[in-house]
């Protein structure tokens, strides 16, 4: 992928092994956003291939190499303050028997976060590997500096260095600018043996795969990660089985149900074998390590009770940024692996019924409105308005669109807009084959979420109930409880099984 980025911001090593492709020439342009489309005077060079949603053939999701492990120098300063807080061993701010020592190691990383100098993002944008590190990078350092800060301040203030560079880059990316599952899984990983890709293993093994970036340096937090990014690797085939699907849906006779009778059944297997790969986190990660030390670092600006409000100070020196109203922090419900199949299947309105916000609150986003669109630009003392304003009802699943980057949210939507969508075909059709394959696909899914159930409390409701950190942690997204969220969603996904036929 680094062949994305312009040469004269790498180092020369670097640049010297790239193909050199003069400025003129159409690869060199740069791709249009598939959602506002291609800028004034540039030709349209967007299909609507894989290609243009950042969807690979052989990785689907995650990118075909592994993601930029660090910026060009004009951006060391921020690799290194992430760097040192890392290795420093930050302790999250609640973690009880917490030493001075501790605490003063964090002031003086938080103190050195707030004298960088403000570094201009311009450049950064020629590329869309370059900002997706630069979200990468600075969003780490988000958690790190906010959930490192004492627990007595009445608001989590980010200073301009980090806050100002940040909500420039989420706003071109329109991302949040918080960490997302992209930050952490899509591309934070790495090679630990140097395979080449080739036609018959065009995609990295699953047991060949390391995390760049760790709050705790832990096996278990690498596993956590990790068994998201196997299955969005194992999800490719389902990918796969869709658009094979699509196509035989076009042409619609009876051959092409046969095949989709039975790329059904196929589907159904990936998806049983998405469920072990969940099952297996069990493997590398342990619940209380994950409950106590991992997810904290992870909490948004939705989780903290009482809220203490998110000021991105400097906000009001850049007029184009708004106050973001997205601060929720990462987790596999941005996986778009998950919604496509959901979508894919017609479950979507099943499952992520708009009533199933995950929320104890209404949202204010959609998956089509902008992650920072929101009130008029405000100065750095206003708090983040995330706070109760009456908002529409958005389902949890279109909230978390918002999290993804925005090529795989056009992706998901794209695949809404399907003019045959394979359920109307099953349910039109009169083959009971068909129609028993099509439940096989979903009772899968359903299987899937029973597992993702037994997941979330041997987690979250386990180690919470040995009370070794506050009741909080067992919230999800938004502030209820996550078991009962999780909970519903399997429960509903039920509703989409076709009546009279067996699965
Ligand atoms: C230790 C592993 C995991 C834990 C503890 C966990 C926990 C949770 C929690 C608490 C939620 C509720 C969202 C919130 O309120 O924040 C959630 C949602 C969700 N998670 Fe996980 N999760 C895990 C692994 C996974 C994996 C590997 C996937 C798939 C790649 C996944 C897919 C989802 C989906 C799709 C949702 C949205 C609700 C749904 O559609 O069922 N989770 N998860």
């Amino acid at each position: 992928m680094s062949s994305d980025i312009p040469q004269s911001l790498l180092p020369q090593s670097d640049a010297g092994e790239m193909v050199v492709i003069s400025p003129g020439h159409f690869l060199a342009l740069p791709r249009p956003d598939i959602l506002t489309g291609p800028p004034a005077g540039a030709p349209d060079t967007s299909t609507v291939a894989a290609h243009d949603f950042d969807v690979d053939n052989s990785t689907g999701f995650m990118p075909p190499q592994p993601p930029l492990a660090r910026l060009p120098p004009l951006w060391e300063a921020w690799e290194l303050a992430l760097e040192d807080g890392l290795a420093a061993k930050l302790q999250l701010a609640d973690k009880p028997d917490q030493s001075d020592t501790d605490r003063n190691r964090a002031r003086h990383w938080q103190a050195r976060v707030r004298e960088l100098p403000v570094l201009p993002v311009t450049q950064l944008k020629e590329s869309e590997v370059l900002l997706r590190r630069g979200h990468l990078v600075l969003t780490w350092m988000l958690h790190l500096y906010i959930r490192t800060l004492p627990l007595d301040l009445p608001e989590l203030r980010i200073p301009p260095p980090l806050s100002i560079p940040l909500l420039q880059i989420s706003s071109h990316l329109q991302l949040p600018p918080v960490l997302t599952y992209s930050d952490t899984v899509l591309y934070n990983w790495a090679l630990i043996k140097h395979v080449p890709l080739t036609i018959a293993s065009p995609a990295p093994a699953l047991d060949n795969l390391r995390c760049n970036t760790l709050f705790t340096g832990t096996r278990d937090e690498a596993e956590f990660y990790l068994s998201s990014a196997r299955i969005e690797l194992r999800g490719v085939q389902a990918l796969s089985l869709m658009r094979a699907m699509m196509d035989e849906a076009f042409v619609g006779d009876a051959i092409a149900i046969q095949r989709i009778t039975s790329y059904l059944h196929a589907l159904a297997g990936v998806i049983g074998e998405l469920t072990k790969l969940m099952l297996d986190v069990r493997e590398g990660c342990d619940p209380n390590v994950f409950f106590n030390d991992i997810r904290p670092w992870f909490r948004g600006a939705d989780s903290d009770s009482p809220r203490r409000p998110w000021i991105f100070e400097g906000l009001e020196s850049d007029p184009s940024l708004k106050e973001p109203t997205e601060l929720s922090g990462p987790n596999a419900g941005q996986s778009a692996v998950i919604h496509a199949l959901d979508i894919f299947l017609g479950a979507d309105r099943y499952s992520h019924a708009s009533h199933v916000t995950g929320h104890g609150r209404s949202s204010s986003a959609s998956a089509s409105s902008s992650p920072s669109s929101t009130s008029s630009p405000s100065s750095s003392s206003t708090p983040s308005p995330l706070a109760d304003k009456p908002k529409p009802s958005v389902s949890f699943l279109a909230r978390m669109q918002v999290y993804m980057p925005r090529h795989h949210r056009a992706f998901l939507r794209h695949l809404s807009a399907d003019p045959r969508p394979i359920r109307n075909l099953v349910t039109e059709s009169s083959d009971t084959s068909l129609k028993e394959a099509y439940n096989a696909a979903i009772s899968a899914l359903k299987v899937f979420r029973d597992a993702h159930v037994r997941i979330v409390a041997i987690y979250i409701v386990g180690p919470g109930k040995k009370g070794a950190r506050p009741q909080e942690e067992q919230k999800g997204t938004g502030g209820t409880s996550a078991i009962t969220f999780v909970k519903s969603v399997r429960d509903q996904i039920q509703g989409a099984l076709l009546p009279d036929v067996e699965a």
